[in-house]
């Protein structure tokens, strides 16, 4: 009979970061916060379109993370981080968490019209089919996308790392005021104005359609010879924004600063943005900017990095530590 001289009873050994190919740049900063370098992996596409993927060493027992953005390409890039997950666990791995820092399909979280899906929900099942154990995402756009998983989950926010730049920036505007995108964004954005300890003010925007054209009806609040803060979770064809930014300065706003967690920045949204009457636009890399986009908003544009917070909380999902605790929560 084998005799085990040493038996471990720690829960999960090593924390081991696996990547898509969604976001390079964004997980190879991850893995330098916490120190663990990225796994290798084979993804392969095969002339069919299929995916295959093989992974470089044994994960059995490991505390994983998978780290994958599913924006643009959307379908890949989801397809990539089910199989991956599916691959981890058939390979015995302890846990798996899949940190998704941009969720695809979270705009379809309700059924507002009849016979539509909740395409978030079946993201949220799909994950959960494949094998996640836990999952990571930030600014979800609603914030019921949590009750679709029925696995433990941190859902965590980029406006954090937002409100401390513009701390440093709102010392300099003239009567700054928050001013949210629409008024799904009311709390949130109530959340970032009593961050900065500025009054907020609101835009009643309307979807007629469902082909994603927004449109800014009026203003709800002051914003007349003030600098205008204008928040929303993410910019897509940024018809939403546009719309805004002229509606402000129809109302009489200074100078206005665009702030946003999620810069998909679809088809031409760069160039619509840059043609815009706006002094900076501040954003994260949840989404990566390709530099050809980026380059259309050279110098008014600001990507700050949430690389030291999704690592931090993996450390700390790795340890069993608080999370809260990072916010004062
Ligand atoms: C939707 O209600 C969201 O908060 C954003 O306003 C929306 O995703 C922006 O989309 P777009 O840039 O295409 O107007």
């Amino acid at each position: 009979m084998i005799q085990h001289s040493h038996r471990d009873l720690t829960l999960y050994r090593g924390i081991k970061l696996y990547a898509g190919t969604g976001s390079p740049d964004l997980a190879q900063k991850i893995a330098e916060y916490v120190k663990v370098p990225l796994c290798g992996r084979d993804i392969i596409q095969f002339p069919n379109e299929n995916l295959f993927v093989k992974l470089h060493s044994s994960a059995r027992g490991q505390d994983v993370y998978v780290i994958q953005n599913t924006s643009s390409p959307v379908h890949r890039n989801l397809m990539e981080l089910l199989i991956l997950i599916q691959t981890l666990k058939l390979d015995s791995a302890a846990r798996i968490t899949a940190v998704i820092p941009y969720m695809a399909y979270c705009r379809s979280d309700k059924k507002d019209q009849p016979r539509v899906p909740i395409t978030a929900r079946l993201v949220a099942d799909m994950l959960e089919v494949a094998g996640a154990d836990r999952y990571m995402i930030l600014d979800p756009h609603a914030g019921q996308v949590q009750g679709f998983f029925s696995i433990p989950g941190d859902v965590l926010t980029g406006f954090h790392l937002i409100s401390e730049h513009l701390r440093g920036l709102a010392k300099y505007m003239v009567d700054p005021v928050v001013v949210t995108v629409d008024l799904g964004f009311a709390k949130k954005g109530r959340n970032i104005a009593a961050d900065l300890n500025v009054p907020i003010a609101f835009i009643e925007k309307r979807r007629s359609s469902n082909d994603a054209k927004a449109q800014a009806l009026s203003v709800i609040g002051e914003v007349a010879n003030r600098d205008v803060i204008l928040v929303d979770d993410e910019i897509d064809t940024g018809g939403s924004i546009c719309q805004a930014v002229n509606l402000l300065k129809e109302n009489g706003a200074r100078d206005v600063y665009v702030i946003c967690v999620h810069p998909i920045f679809s088809a031409d949204a760069a160039a619509r943005l840059a043609a815009l009457p706006v002094k900076q636009f501040i954003t994260t890399d949840t989404v990566p900017l390709p530099p050809e986009k980026a380059s259309l908003l050279n110098g008014r544009l600001t990507v700050l990095s949430i690389a030291p917070l999704v690592g931090e909380v993996i450390l700390r999902a790795h340890e069993g530590r608080s999370v809260g605790e990072m916010f004062n929560e």
